[in-house]
């Protein structure tokens, strides 16, 4: 069975896109889904004087450790003007200091929820840009947006 490494970019306690993580891989399917809380792996945002002062911090090579064993990834991202929140960014500017690609050349599902209409429909687009670059094999990406959220539940 195939493992599967699954969060959200939210750090809030109350995230709904943590929420659509949790009733996505409630779904049928047969995947070994692990969901993390980022919330467990601070850091302080990415710098590169920070870098320099005080090197990678432990949570971000534990969490490059975890990925490097799972066969793919589900990455809910909330929308923040338009793209990531400078949390996420930030996590993946740590994960992409540690050499090789963030994503590993693994498949990816990318989703975002937003109480807007259009369901993060912004940081998609430019997530669907980038992640590629950053070792995503993208093989899904969905917004949920206000009229769907009663699938969060
Ligand atoms: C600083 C900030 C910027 C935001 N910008 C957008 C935006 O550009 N588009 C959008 O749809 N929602 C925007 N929102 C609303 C968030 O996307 C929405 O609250 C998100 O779903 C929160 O996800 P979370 O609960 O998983 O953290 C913004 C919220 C904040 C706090």
């Amino acid at each position: 069975m195939k493992k599967v490494l699954a969060f959200s970019g939210s750090n809030s306690a109350q995230s709904i896109n943590q929420q659509l993580i949790h009733a996505v891989c409630k779904l049928k399917h047969d995947l070994d889904i692990k969901v993390i809380d980022l919330r467990e792996y601070p850091a302080t945002i990415y710098g590169i004087d920070e870098e320099i002062e005080n090197g990678i911090p432990h949570s971000m090579i534990q969490l490059r450790e975890l990925m490097l064993g799972y066969d793919g990834f589900i990455v809910s991202s909330p929308e923040h003007n338009g793209s990531m929140p400078a949390f996420l960014k930030s996590t993946l500017d740590w994960l992409s200091r540690q050499g090789g690609k963030i994503f590993q050349e693994k498949p990816v599902v990318f989703l975002a929820t937003s109480q807007g209409a259009r369901g993060g429909a912004s940081v998609l687009k430019h997530i669907l840009e980038i992640m590629p670059y950053r070792g995503a094999k993208i093989i899904g990406v969905h917004g949920v947006g206000e009229f769907d959220q009663k699938v969060i539940g």
